[in-house]
């Protein structure tokens, strides 16, 4: 970790991002995915090397280029990408969940469901919530130092978004309005209000994603 050393804002520091959408089984040819293409998070991970931060991006295949510099933990369902960011977050600065978590996920069968077997009943249970999960680590270890949530909503964005800030214990909100067309899913532009803790909205103007990321990764410096 300190074999490199490199200049910038973030030197010396670790950050954790998350990207992608996770893939979860409904049996061992099909999974049930979303619409996460993961330019947002790679884009966060890209501007937090860029600025000098030790960088472990933690992605579901998207197809997108690793940044340069960065270490790739390749995890597919909410349960191992879970188990990456507690073990990745142990020691880091900052936690950036960029990444879209399945909420439900199927009971997988053992066997490939057979189309003469009739419609399954395909039965589902909660996964993890990894924002959670951290926050409880987090006030026993003091580690990750920040976290950092996006919230991708298509109706009451604002509202929904800070009373999620408020239940995750996070730092920093990222809050994306998914009903425009140039903003969200796999566009190449996004747009965002950064909420904070104290109540404080920074609405954001439409942007590159790249430019999205160095936004947030300026807070992440305003922390020192
Ligand atoms: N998140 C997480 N673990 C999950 C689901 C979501 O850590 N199992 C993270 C996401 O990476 C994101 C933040 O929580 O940074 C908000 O995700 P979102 O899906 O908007 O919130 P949920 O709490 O899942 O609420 P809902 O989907 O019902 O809107
Ligand atoms: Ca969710």
């Amino acid at each position: 970790r300190y074999l490199m050393s490199r200049g910038g804002p973030l030197a010396g520091r670790k950050v954790v991002v998350t990207a992608g959408g996770t893939q979860e089984p409904i049996d061992p040819v099909r999974l049930i995915t979303n619409r996460s293409s993961g330019k947002q998070g790679t884009a966060v991970a890209q501007a937090a090397l860029d600025a000098g931060a030790e960088v472990t991006l933690v992605s579901t295949p998207t197809g997108l280029a690793v940044p340069a510099g960065a270490k790739l933990v390749c995890v597919k369902t909410a349960q191992e990408m879970l188990d990456a960011v507690l073990a990745e977050a142990a020691d880091a600065d900052v936690l950036i969940m960029a990444a879209a978590v399945a909420d439900f996920r199927p009971i997988p069968a053992a066997q490939k469901l057979k189309k003469a077997a009739g419609i399954p009943q395909i039965q589902f249970e909660a996964t993890a919530d990894i924002l959670a999960a951290v926050a409880e680590r987090r006030a026993a270890t003091g580690f990750p130092r920040r976290s950092i949530g996006f919230a991708a909503e298509s109706q009451d964005l604002l509202q929904n978004a800070q009373s999620k800030l408020e239940r995750k214990h996070l730092d920093l909100m990222v809050a994306n309005d998914i009903s425009a067309a140039d903003a969200g899913f796999e566009v190449d532009t996004n747009r965002v209000v950064l909420l904070f803790p104290d109540g404080r909205q920074q609405p954001l103007p439409m942007q590159e994603k790249a430019g999205v990321a160095e936004a947030i990764v300026q807070q992440v410096i305003a922390w020192g």
